[in-house]
C-alpha cells in the first residue's frame, strides 16, 4: 500500500525495510493517547479558524467513534501500519474521506509521538504511585506490628545493635517516600505540552497552543519547539526514578530471601509466593523475590539504553528516537508487576518474632551498651571500649554471653560495675533507651510510622 507519507518519494519500501522501520508492535498501546491528542487537535483547529467548526466536530465524532471501535474491540489494529499515529489517521480518512485528511494540518508525528508518549507516562506515573503508595502503607502497618520485636541490626551482615523489625521496616519506607517524591516530581516537568512544536520549527498557522495544552491537561507548553520533539529528559527522569526504586525493592528482597532462609528463619513466605524444586521434596524457594532482584537489572538496562540512544543525538527529531518506547515500555510493566507482586508478599509474610530475639541474645549486640554503661558512670569511652572488647573475648573463650557474667567478675574489672549493669545490657533496655530522633525506640518508631502515614495521606 502507498505510504500517507508519499510525497517525494513512490513510498513504496522494502518488505524488511518496512518491519524494521514499524513502532506499531510496541506503540499501538499509545492509541487512547494518540486519539485522545488528536481530539484536542481537531477541536483547536476549529475554534482558531484553521479549519471550519462543522469540519471540527466531523473530525471529532469520527475520532470518538474509532476510540470506541477499538476499546470495545470492534476494531482491530491494522499491524501493518507504520505506526499508531498512521494507523488512526488512516482509518479516519478511510471513513471520513477527504475530511480525515485535514486532521494533519499544523501538526507531525514529531510533535504527536512527543505528545503521546507524555500523556502516556503522565498516566502510568500516576499509577505506579498509588502501587507504591499502597506498598508503603503495607510495610508501615507491618512495621507497626512489629514496632516491639527485637531482632538484630547488622553493619557487614554482622550482628551490631538491637533494633526492631519495625524499625528495619520503616527503613524501606522512607526510601518509598523518597520513591514517590522522585516520580512526582519528575512529573512536574512531564506536564509541559509539546503539541504545536509541528515538525521542529512551530507552524506558520495561527495555532493556539494553549488551548490544546489546557484540554490535555497540562499545567503549561514547551517553550522551544526545537527542544519540544527532541526531549526525552522525561523518559529519562522517569527511568532513572524507576531504577533507584527498584534498587531498594532489590535490598528488602535480599533481606527477605536471607530472613527465610534456614540460617536465619527469622521470616516465612506465604506459600503463594514461593515455588518448591523439581527434584528437592523439602524445598520453598522465594523466587518472587529473587526475581524483583534479578529484574532490577534490567531496569537498569532500560535506563541505559535509553541514555544511549540519546547520547550525541543532533537536534531535532530523529528516527533513533524511536528507540526510545521499548526501554521505557519495559521499564514501566517491569516496575507494574515487581510491585504488584512485592505487595502481596509484604502483607502475606509472617515473623518467626522467637528466632529474631534468639539471635539478638547471640552476638553481643549489647556490648555497645555495656560501654555507654561505664561512660555513664565516668570512664572514658575508648577505655570502656577496650574493656568491654576484651570482655567480649574472654565470653568467647568460655562460651557465655554478657548476661552470664558474674557481678563479681564485672566487678573485678571495673569497680564502675554495680548491679544495675544487667538492666542496662537487657536488650528490650537497649533498644527502649535509643530515644532519639529516628533511633529504635518503641516512641521513635512509633513517630516514624505517624509520619509516614502523614505524607502518605496527602498522595
Ligand atoms: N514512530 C515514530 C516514533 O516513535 C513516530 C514519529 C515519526 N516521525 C518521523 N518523522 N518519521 O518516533
Amino acid at each position: 500500500m502507498e505510504k500517507m507519507w508519499a510525497g517525494r518519494t513512490a513510498g513504496i519500501t522494502d518488505s524488511a525495510a518496512d518491519d524494521f522501520n514499524s513502532s506499531i508492535r510496541f506503540d499501538s498501546r499509545m492509541y487512547r493517547q494518540d486519539i485522545t491528542g488528536s481530539i484536542a487537535h481537531a477541536r483547536m483547529l476549529g475554534s482558531c479558524g484553521i479549519i471550519s467548526r462543522e469540519d471540527s466536530c466531523g473530525i471529532i465524532i469520527g475520532l470518538e467513534k474509532i476510540l470506541d471501535d477499538l476499546d470495545s474491540g470492534r476494531v482491530a489494529i491494522d499491524p501493518s501500519c507504520e505506526d499508531i499515529h498512521m494507523f488512526v489517521e488512516q482509518l479516519l480518512t478511510e471513513r471520513l474521506g477527504d475530511l480525515g485528511k485535514k486532521l494533519h494540518t499544523a501538526r507531525s508525528r514529531n510533535d504527536q509521538v512527543a505528545l503521546d508518549t507524555r500523556l502516556y507516562f503522565r498516566e502510568e506515573a500516576d499509577g505506579v504511585v498509588a502501587m507504591l503508595k499502597e506498598l508503603a502503607l503495607s510495610l508501615t502497618e507491618r512495621a507497626e506490628e512489629q514496632k516491639t520485636s527485637v531482632m538484630p541490626g547488622y553493619t557487614h551482615l554482622q550482628r551490631a545493635q538491637p533494633i526492631t523489625m519495625g524499625h528495619h521496616l520503616m527503613a524501606y519506607v522512607m526510601m518509598l517516600l523518597r520513591d514517590i517524591d522522585r516520580i512526582r516530581d519528575a512529573r512536574k516537568r512531564l506536564n509541559q505540552s509539546p503539541i504545536g512544536c509541528c515538525a521542529l520549527a512551530g507552524t506558520t498557522y495561527p495555532t493556539d497552543r494553549r488551548l490544546e495544552a489546557e484540554l490535555l491537561g497540562f499545567d503549561g507548553v514547551i517553550q522551544n519547539s526545537m527542544d519540544g520533539v527532541s526531549d526525552r529528559d522525561f523518559l529519562v527522569e522517569l527511568l532513572s526514578a524507576f531504577s533507584i526504586l527498584m534498587m531498594h525493592l532489590s535490598r528488602l528482597a535480599e533481606e527477605l530471601i536471607l530472613w527465610s532462609s534456614w540460617e536465619f528463619k527469622f521470616i516465612e513466605l506465604s506459600d503463594a509466593y514461593t515455588t518448591g524444586s523439581s527434584i528437592m521434596p523439602q524445598k520453598k524457594n522465594p523466587d518472587m523475590a529473587e526475581l524483583v532482584r534479578g529484574k532490577t537489572g534490567r531496569v537498569y538496562g532500560d535506563l541505559m539504553a535509553l541514555l544511549t540512544v540519546l547520547k550525541g543525538l543532533p537536534l531535532a527529531y530523529n528516527k533513533d528516537m524511536q528507540e526510545d518506547k521499548e526501554s521505557a515500555f519495559d521499564a514501566l510493566d517491569t516496575v507494574k508487576s515487581c510491585l504488584t507482586v512485592f505487595t502481596g508478599m509484604i502483607k502475606t509474610l509472617s515473623f518467626n518474632t522467637g528466632n529474631m530475639l534468639a539471635a539478638a541474645k547471640k552476638g553481643f549486640i549489647n556490648a555497645t551498651d555495656l560501654a555507654d554503661y561505664l561512660v555513664k558512670k565516668g570512664m572514658p569511652f575508648r577505655t570502656a571500649y577496650k574493656l568491654c572488647g576484651q570482655l567480649v573475648s574472654s565470653c568467647i573463650e568460655t562460651g557465655r554471653v554478657l548476661e552470664e557474667v558474674t557481678l563479681e567478675e564485672y566487678r573485678s574489672l571495673s569497680p564502675l560495675f554495680d548491679s544495675d549493669l544487667y538492666e542496662a545490657i537487657d536488650l528490650g533496655v537497649c533498644v527502649g533507651k535509643r530515644i532519639s530522633e529516628g533511633g529504635t525506640s518503641f516512641e521513635s518508631v512509633g513517630a516514624q510510622i505517624e509520619l509516614a502515614r502523614d505524607a502518605l495521606s496527602m498522595i
